[in-house]
């Protein structure tokens, strides 16, 4: 970290001396920690200019349109690697000996059962709710069952319940699916891939066999791959928020999914979806490129634009790969695929989202993908929940490995001054 020194002329016309951080890659940081101690505050809504922690683990360059992982790019990981592996990088910060791979998933995929009471706590949910309640409701609870798990001071209770949320994650996720359309619960198989398990948990039933398609499989293991984590977003912020206070790793990812769910984020991918079949037909695409540029109009083009990437999203490219293998190898044809098509071309060549460098982002393709592996839209953020799980957990651990402080932001207050409290109530 190599330290430089900026100066901040204040107003009186004294002045404070700030270093400036340099990281491996990326902008610099000023750093402000004893700002307050001046009297002063920053004052930036979003964090659109604050690094709010220092992290190895993940790295964007949105101009470039870069996302490396530990170092290695997206495009390499999502062809050369399997998700397994993506979260051992990502938990342990380099590449696997065959040796270490073989214990890290022997103890992922034993430990993929959830205790056999929390079947029952699905029943308390309403058949019709949204799978991603669910899924955050369980995921919570999941505390209330592995005590043994929850002191977070302890490395091997980090260790512990970090393997628990990977291993369980996709039994949980599965669940929910299973619960909203009134199918038996089906026990996960250890001996299958991370994905291929996902599947079989998805669409097995217990009165016939099931077996994993290949193609669906890889395309299912490349989705978990590209939503595997993304730096500082929304919920790896809540996260990390939640867990600056001590909060146990099953309440954390609880509150991860909670922020994830938001049409902003995660939710776009469903959204994404539901506007594509709303247009239809490659001919209602300018009405809603119309609504999409009105500011009276609060539609926007779901799956497009992305608070860092200001050049194409590094995972739509993959994406939209990926969708047009699995499509053609499916031999299916889906009129989405045309709409979403001939979307990304208009929107592309159009000044609106020319000038404001409104690229599509990894929602835009992932739902047609999705939707021709038979899964329904109401699913699509619980399975970007289940992929970002190892992120979470990756900055989480991260977090607590490092000293930790409670995050606690400050604001700039427009309220009322002091004033004399006189009751309304009395005649
Ligand atoms: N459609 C139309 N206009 C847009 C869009 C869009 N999808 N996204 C941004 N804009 C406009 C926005 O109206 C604003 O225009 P102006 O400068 O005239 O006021 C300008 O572009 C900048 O937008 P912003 O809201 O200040 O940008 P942001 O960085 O705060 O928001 C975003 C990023 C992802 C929330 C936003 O682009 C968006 O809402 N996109 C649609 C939802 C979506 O696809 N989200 C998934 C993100 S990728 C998955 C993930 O990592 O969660």
């Amino acid at each position: 970290m190599d330290l430089k020194k900026t100066k901040l002329i204040l107003q009186d016309k004294t002045s404070i001396e700030l270093n400036i951080i340099k990281g491996t890659l990326g902008q610099n940081v000023i750093d402000i920690r004893n700002l307050s101690s001046k009297g002063l505050l920053t004052f930036d809504p979003g964090f659109n200019s604050t690094a709010s922690c220092e992290s190895k683990i993940t790295f964007i360059d949105g101009d470039k349109g870069t996302l490396l992982y530990r170092g290695f790019p997206i495009d390499q990981l999502a062809s050369k690697s399997n998700y397994l592996e993506v979260c051992y990088i990502l938990l342990n910060g380099d590449v696997p000996t065959k040796k270490q791979f073989e214990k890290f998933h022997k103890i992922v995929t034993r430990h993929t059962m959830i205790h056999e009471q929390i079947t029952r706590l699905f029943h308390g949910f309403r058949r019709d709710s949204h799978p991603m309640a669910v899924m955050c409701g369980v995921t919570g609870a999941l505390a209330a069952f592995y005590h043994d798990s929850l002191d977070v001071n302890i490395k091997r209770h980090r260790e512990i319940a970090a393997f628990r949320l990977l291993s369980k994650m996709p039994t949980v996720a599965a669940m929910c699916y299973k619960y909203s359309i009134g199918q038996p619960f089906i026990y996960p198989r250890n001996d299958l891939s991370y994905a291929g398990n996902f599947l079989h948990m998805m669409f097995a039933t217990p009165c016939e066999k099931y077996k994993v398609n290949a193609i669906l499989e890889s395309a299912m293991d490349r989705i978990l791959i590209l939503h595997a984590d993304h730096e500082q977003n929304a919920s790896t912020s809540t996260v990390r928020t939640a867990g600056s206070s001590g909060a146990n790793p099953f309440a954390c990812i609880a509150a991860g999914i909670a922020s994830l769910w938001g049409p902003a984020h995660g939710g776009a991918n469903e959204a994404c979806l539901n506007m594509l079949e709303e247009i239809n037909t490659v001919d209602h695409i300018p009405e809603f490129i119309n609504r999409a540029k009105d500011k009276n109009d609060s539609f926007r083009l779901m799956g497009f634009g992305h608070r860092l990437y200001k050049n194409y999203d590094p995972r739509a490219k993959v994406m939209r790969e990926t969708c047009h293998a699995v499509l053609n190898t499916l031999c299916m044809k889906d009129n989405l695929l045309e709409v979403a098509i001939a979307l990304e071309n208009i929107a592309l060549n159009d000044p609106y989202f020319v000038e404001r460098k409104l690229y599509p982002n990894v929602d835009f393709y992932s739902g047609i993908i999705l939707k021709a592996m038979g899964i329904p839209s109401s699913m699509f953020t619980v399975i970007f929940a289940m992929a970002r799980t190892v992120g979470w957990i990756a900055h989480w651990k991260e977090m607590h490995d490092d000293t930790m402080k409670i995050a606690r932001p400050r604001q700039l207050y427009t309220g009322y001054d002091k004033r004399k409290f006189i009751s309304k109530l009395i005649d």
